[in-house]
């Protein structure tokens, strides 16, 4: 597991720009920060994909370097996934794109449980691909868990990284437990969900924040 925040780096005030109320309310600034972070990780993972030797032609002869064998596929969640994800494709500028529309359902019982619905999934085949999906915030790790399920239907990654901007305790141990064969890149972990399982002290709600209240 990586954690932007366990060393000091410029990823910290991107995060706390993310999280601060006297920022978060300027919704350009707030996306941007997103996408910036969504940059940071790219490059981190892109430190891990398989690299092969390429001829570069210059002017005045050639330049042999190591470029990426393969483009990733990037995935993201609907809608608050969207500005994230753009720092992604910001980096892996070729990447093949998957999407899924998922989101808090229905109340399943009297402890404020809730069924993850999802409305809508596009991928292109996965078979032995690398996978990144990112979604801003890890709370629960529920709306991760049955995309990448629904992924699945379209081939078996070859590995599969999970990206997030804030992760709660909580939904780290639920993906380590139910997704072991995933990586997780991560901006800060917070210290808890509260009893609406949003992420605390984390940022409040990431979609409405960045595009406004549904
Ligand atoms: N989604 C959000 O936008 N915020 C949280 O704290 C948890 C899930």
């Amino acid at each position: 597991m990586f954690v932007f925040t366990k060393q000091p780096s410029i990823a910290n005030q991107f995060i706390a720009e993310l999280r601060d109320v006297s920022v978060q309310q300027d919704r350009l600034r707030f996306r941007r920060n997103l996408e910036r972070l969504g940059e940071l990780m790219a490059y981190e993972i892109s430190k891990t994909l398989p690299y092969h030797n390429v001829n570069v032609p210059t002017p005045l002869g050639v330049s042999k370097t190591q470029l990426p064998r393969q483009q990733p596929v990037l995935a993201t969640i609907l809608r608050a996934g969207l500005p994230f994800h753009q720092g992604f494709t910001n980096f892996f500028d070729q990447a093949e794109n998957a999407f899924a529309g998922a989101y808090r359902g229905y109340a399943l019982g009297s402890n404020d449980e809730f069924e993850i619905a999802m409305d809508y999934i596009s991928s292109p085949d996965l078979s032995g691909k690398t996978l990144i999906l990112s979604d801003p915030m890890l709370a629960t790790g529920r709306s991760l868990e049955k995309v990448y399920h629904a992924l699945l239907r379209y081939g078996i990654p070859a590995q599969t990284h999970i990206a997030a901007v804030l992760a709660s305790p909580e939904g780290i141990a639920y993906v380590q437990e139910r997704l072991p064969q995933c990586h997780l890149w991560l901006g800060a972990i917070d210290d808890h969900l509260n009893d609406h399982f949003y992420i605390v002290p984390g940022l409040g709600d990431a979609g409405d924040l960045a595009f406004g209240q549904k």
